[in-house]
């Protein structure tokens, strides 16, 4: 997973911030989908790494995601946005692991999708269960 998010890195959309993510989602079926960020003119038009690399597992039908690897070149990890917390909370479990790693692929951090996103908002909360 981590190689495969390091080579896609490159290809990042980032005119305007010049900061470049990657990120890898595996999906149940063992098969990894890769993301990067794509920024645009229209500033909050851009979107994220792990927002492309779900739309990429989503798109070929799968909804389940069991690990996420998220590719940043910095000396600290390049955690997750809280936006990107949700995403991942939509599709993951709350063991799902994300792993934060540099473009030489070191591991800077490892955590769980609890540990990031705790008393989450999830598809459950639709669920009525008394009807008004
Ligand atoms: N970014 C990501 O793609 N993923 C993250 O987890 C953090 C931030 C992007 C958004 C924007 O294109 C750039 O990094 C700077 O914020």
């Amino acid at each position: 997973m981590i190689q495969k998010a390091i080579s896609v890195w490159p290809n990042a959309h980032v005119p305007y911030s010049g900061f470049r993510v990657a990120a890898a989602v595996r999906a149940t079926s063992g098969h990894i989908y890769t993301g990067v960020n794509v920024e645009n003119a229209a500033y909050p038009e851009g979107i994220c790494a792990e927002a492309s690399a779900i739309a990429a597992m989503v798109t070929q039908g799968e909804k389940r995601l069991t690990d996420v690897v998220v590719v940043g070149d910095a000396p600290h990890a390049v955690t997750p946005c809280g936006g990107c917390r949700q995403k991942i909370r939509e599709f993951g479990a709350p063991e799902t692991l994300i792993t934060m790693v540099n473009t030489d692929g070191d591991i800077l951090m490892q955590r769980t999708l609890l540990e990031l996103l705790p008393d989450s908002f999830g598809p459950d909360h639709l669920e009525k269960e008394t009807q008004l």
